[in-house]
């Protein structure tokens, strides 16, 4: 987070109550006049009482190089504030107007066939272009100029969602700008040979002017090439975002800064645990995956939100109302799941709730994308739900501001892993890390175990218990880090590729898992991973894919919990732990799956002394999560399933839901309670 002197969350317009901040992405461009009249209105009546503008206008705020036109957007903000509507500014720049790209096409991403493309769609600009950057920064220039003193104007949206269609750029600005960034890393280039094991294969350069961004080879790119092409791509973007803030921070010190995150599903580009230094406070978009975990990787989206914040209040920036447009088969949500949804995110510490968008779109691309205001208008379910979840938030007032409580366990998180170990030409190309690490979440949900989902970097030694699935890339410091966490006494869970490579991509020699061999006391001297149609089993009854291992225990005091029953290692070790004083280090060397999962670790857990906090009949139905202010607690329960559910020997005194004839508070299906804990 930027420094703690600057404002840290919105600053909130005289008429605007406090409380959680309610709302979405407002485009009124794409509507005549007549509609903003009715648009404000239903805000009111939905409880709406801030939003996101200015997020695509840029064609609209100028629409020639030296035109400009803010009197509809003046327009806009007066009737939002007279209507005690806040307004998160976007600065504009997320999409180029046509005249720019007609005048400047050297603006134009090129992907790795060298191919340009073209505008047509949105986010059409090169990261590294100096002639974009240029354009961009004059129209933040313009905007922070003019906004500065509004009185509606109650944070800063940079661009948005940076990265989302543009992370990776081959063109030239970007291959010069890579060779900046480089040099920066290695200072000599002997040094990038030694890093990149540039021996291989003919690779050595003499000259920084020879290097090239990863663009389409003939086989397999340099694997370290590729991996700080990814750490270079994400810092480029990173480069633009505090060029925006430093403009802004300059013009209007008392405005918070924000940019929207994408912390979800396969967006995998930017290391935002490392982009969350750079603004005022975190804010994430968060769309469903189908499938059945999408509940759990929404709670999973968001817990690994509320940790990137540090634990403080972030803005959930975007979520959908119900389907989206853009996955192949687009489900509408079902009764519940719109609440349950974006309570989740207040749960893990979301002290603002928005939607994309407003109202939907009757043209566009997104036109089947929902909306608060949906096509068939306010006599509709979808408002009456939004209109509802307006005055419960309105109800949980009290918790606005309450950080994250501390969960007992923790999952490590580390985007240089997650690239790392999904990089070509490795033993399977079938590793999914942000799988793996969902897998376990699961795992906890089941056992009704809050966790934590941290990371790499994050201080443990709170923790009890720390699984770092696939955790493939570990340095020297963070090997020392770990150890030290076992030895004071904590108890770390690791998984089959971790502890592989170095932060160079090169693996550590001797036998596997390299860097964690001693702490785990095992050894490992070849991978056998399964083709998709084998399973085997491990303690006769669980199924294990994609990958197994022959474990040979080779450090003292280590335990075999579990060994493979079937397959070509059938007899040996397929779960260990070894004991390190109070402490212990466990090793998991297949994929076991969520239920598996489940199995395994409520021993691991058990044997770390962590245990549910949830009455019995609760656990794995329901989510707990607790945010606190000083004395203050408030407890989340969050039904995860489709039956209904009763939560017995409720811990406190309901704020959302209502005591049932026994006392106990019943969660409808998907439904969501809320409860100040005793
Ligand atoms: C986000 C984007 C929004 C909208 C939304 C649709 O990626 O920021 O502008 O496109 O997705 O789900």
């Amino acid at each position: 987070m930027t420094h703690p002197a600057r404002p840290q969350w919105l600053r909130r317009p005289d008429n605007v109550a406090p409380g959680i901040a309610y709302g979405a992405d407002y485009n009124p461009e794409q509507w005549p006049r007549e509609v903003w009249r009715d648009d404000v209105r239903l805000m009111r009546e939905a409880g709406v009482n801030i939003v996101s503008l200015g997020i695509f206008s840029w064609a609209r705020l100028q629409p020639a190089e030296h035109t400009w036109r803010f009197d509809w957007l003046d327009e806009v903000m007066g009737l939002l504030y007279d209507n005690g509507i806040a307004v998160d500014l976007a600065t504009a720049t997320a999409s180029p107007p046509p005249w720019l790209t007609a005048k400047h096409p050297e603006i134009l991403p090129v992907n790795e066939r060298g191919e340009t493309l073209w505008p047509g769609g949105r986010q059409h600009w090169r990261p590294t272009s100096p002639v974009f950057r240029e354009h961009a920064l004059a129209l933040v220039e313009k905007m922070a100029g003019r906004y500065a003193d509004h009185p509606a104007l109650s944070a800063w949206h940079v661009s948005n969602e940076l990265g989302c269609h543009n992370v990776y750029d081959y063109s030239d600005d970007a291959a010069r700008a890579f060779r900046t960034w480089l040099q920066a890393r290695y200072a000599t280039v002997e040094a990038l040979n030694h890093a990149w094991g540039t021996a291989f294969w003919s690779q050595e350069y003499s000259d920084w002017a020879q290097i090239l961004p990863p663009r389409l080879a003939t086989t397999h790119p340099n694997p370290t090439q590729q991996l700080d092409f990814k750490r270079f791509s994400s810092d480029a973007l990173r480069e633009h975002l505090r060029a925006e803030r430093d403009i802004l921070h300059r013009l209007t010190p008392d405005v918070p800064v924000t940019h929207n995150f994408m912390i979800m599903g396969g967006t995998k580009g930017m290391d935002y645990a490392a982009w969350a230094a750079d603004i005022d406070f975190v804010s994430n978009d968060h769309y469903l995956e189908p499938g059945p975990q999408a509940y759990d990787e929404l709670s999973f989206s968001a817990n690994l939100t509320g940790n990137i914040a540090g634990g403080r209040p972030w803005f959930l920036m975007e979520h959908s109302t119900s389907a989206v447009n853009w996955q192949q088969i687009n489900i509408a949500k079902k009764p519940g799941e719109l609440a349950r949804d974006s309570l989740t995110h207040v749960a893990h510490g979301a002290d603002a709730v928005c939607f994309f968008q407003w109202r939907q779109s009757a043209a566009g691309a997104e036109k089947y994308h929902s909306a608060m205001v949906p096509h068939a208008g306010p006599d509709s379910d979808v408002f009456r739900s939004v209109t509802a979840l307006g005055a419960t938030l309105r109800e949980l007032a009290p918790v606005a501001g309450a950080t994250r409580e501390q969960a007992p366990a923790a999952i490590v998180f580390h985007w240089d892993s997650w690239w790392a170990v999904e990089a070509d030409s490795h033993p399977t190309d079938r590793l999914r890390y942000r799988q793996e690490a969902l897998d376990w979440y699961t795992a906890f949900l089941n056992l009704g175990i809050r966790a934590d989902v941290v990371p790499l970097g994050t201080a443990l030694d709170g923790y009890s218990l720390v699984v770092a699935p696939m955790l493939h890339m570990v340095g020297e410091p963070v090997a020392k880090e770990l150890q030290g966490y076992v030895e004071a006494g904590g108890h770390l869970v690791t998984t089959y590729f971790s502890g592989i490579v170095d932060e160079h991509d090169h693996v550590w020699l001797g036998g596997h898992p390299g860097a964690l061999r001693d702490l785990l006391g095992v050894r490992v001297e070849e991978f056998a991973p399964l083709l998709d149609t084998e399973t085997v089993t491990v303690d006769e009854s669980l199924p294990a894919t994609l990958w197994t291992e022959r474990v040979q225990v080779t450090g003292p005091d280590v335990a075999v919990l579990s060994r493979y029953t079937t397959g070509e290692h059938a007899g040996h070790p397929a779960v260990t732990r070894r004991t390190v004083g109070e402490g212990s280090a466990a090793y998991v060397s297949t994929r076991l799956g969520p239920q598996g999962l489940t199995t395994v670790l409520d021993g691991l857990a058990a044997a770390a002394g962590v245990t549910s906090e949830l009455p019995p009949g609760s656990r794995g139905g329901v989510e707990l999560t607790v945010r606190r202010r000083g004395q203050e607690r408030f407890g989340f329960l969050v039904n995860r399933t489709d039956q209904p559910l009763p939560v017995t020997d409720l811990p406190g005194e309901p704020l959302v839901g209502a005591r049932g004839r026994n006392g106990e508070l019943s969660l409808p299906p998907r439904g969501v309670g809320v409860v100040r804990l005793a």
